[in-house]
């Protein structure tokens, strides 16, 4: 695909759960494209995607793949990009990379736009996309967490299967319509450890997101942890984190519990976040109004409900934050910063 007036784009890891998502995004936001390659393994080469009514086909990322770049946006694990976004890098391209192969580098800015968009200023070829769970959280304290302080986060998250890629989404609909039919329930994705143990995902909740760590927590928990200080650059702020995998295809929920550094009033609270980007909120117990994984799937914002206030600790504050984990939590953050990159004329002609 070829025009003027418009950015090289690359989209690694094409035929995945998020890179379906990151062509839905390019597509929907109307990103102004040059050229787009739809980049995956060997094994996908010849296959075609449907970009704007258009069939692109998929050519296998390598190295020379990415001559001409100007933008990559990468979601095909960690080690591609690890091996990858250097050599496109090289090559003149930023990379917005989705795994968490980079994150936590130095050198790397970790952004999500409505929190430290700032942060790309400083990049040196590849800006790294935080971890979904991270994100919706992020996006949705700064409003408080700017306005009050913010001392210690508590979170437990239910998250979707679709975060652990399309074969778990598939997982999940072959285990379910087994269990329903009353047939033998195959076991072969989840959890994602370092085990070969796995576990029925469907009518279950799994307290296991990624490899445990020798503190306890998994990956995944301690990802929540270190990055919500990268992001909001500060080492002091307390961040536990369970994260447990539920049997739903789109939209991350988490109960977040705050503790503020400053005496908060909830009706602010409400109105901070009402006019915060990005954030949606649905708070209406009488009208039993609050946010749900269904109804936020396949939408770009942030959705958050059931405000209150601890019963004990004054500064204490509850809250319910629900996002689409392929969309703000991955691919719409990625175009988000895409967009970011082009308004501050970051990106090399
Ligand atoms: P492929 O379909 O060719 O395997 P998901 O997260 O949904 O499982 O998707 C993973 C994505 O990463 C897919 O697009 C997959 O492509 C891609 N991918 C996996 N391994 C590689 C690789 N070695 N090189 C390039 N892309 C890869």
């Amino acid at each position: 695909m070829e025009k003027k007036n418009g950015y090289h784009v690359a989209v690694v890891g094409a035929t995945g759960a998020v890179g379906e998502q990151m062509l839905k995004m390019l597509e929907q936001r109307q990103f102004p494209l040059a050229s787009l390659k739809v980049l995956a393994s060997a094994r996908s080469v010849g296959q075609t995607v449907t970009f704007n009514g258009e069939e692109l086909t998929i050519e296998e990322a390598t190295p020379e793949a990415f001559e001409g770049v100007q933008i990559a946006l990468f979601s095909a694990g960690g080690s591609v990009s690890k091996k990858l976004a250097p050599e496109a890098a090289k090559r003149g391209a930023i990379c917005i990379d989705n795994t968490s192969a980079f994150r936590m580098d130095p050198n790397v800015p970790l952004v999500v736009p409505e929190v430290n968009p700032q942060a790309m200023e400083q990049h040196g070829g590849i800006i790294a996309n935080p971890n979904c769970s991270t994100i919706q959280m992020v996006a949705a304290l700064e409003p408080l967490r700017e306005k009050y302080g913010m001392e210690r986060i508590i979170v437990s998250t239910y998250q979707a299967v679709s975060g652990a890629g399309a074969k778990a989404i598939q997982e999940l609909h072959d285990q379910t319509e087994a269990v329903l039919h009353g047939n033998e329930v195959k076991k072969e994705i989840l959890p994602v450890g370092s085990l070969p143990q796995k576990y029925q995902m469907a009518f279950n909740a799994i307290p296991q997101i990624d490899v445990f760590l020798e503190n306890g927590f998994t990956n995944e928990e301690m990802k929540m942890t270190r990055e919500t200080k990268k992001i909001f650059s500060d080492e002091t702020i307390a961040v536990s984190a369970t994260c447990v995998r539920v049997p739903v295809v789109k939209g991350h929920s988490e109960s977040v519990y705050v503790e503020l550094k400053n005496e908060y009033d909830l009706a602010e609270v409400r109105s901070l976040l009402e006019n915060a980007p990005g954030i949606v909120v649905q708070d209406n117990p009488e009208e039993q109004v609050y946010p749900m994984a269904i109804d936020a799937a396949d939408k770009i914002e942030t959705f958050v409900g059931r405000l209150r206030r601890d019963l004990d600790h004054p500064r204490g504050l509850h809250m319910w934050i629900v996002s689409d984990n392929l969309l703000k939590g991955a691919a719409w953050n990625a175009v988000q910063i895409a967009e970011e990159l082009v308004k501050r004329n970051l990106i090399k002609e």
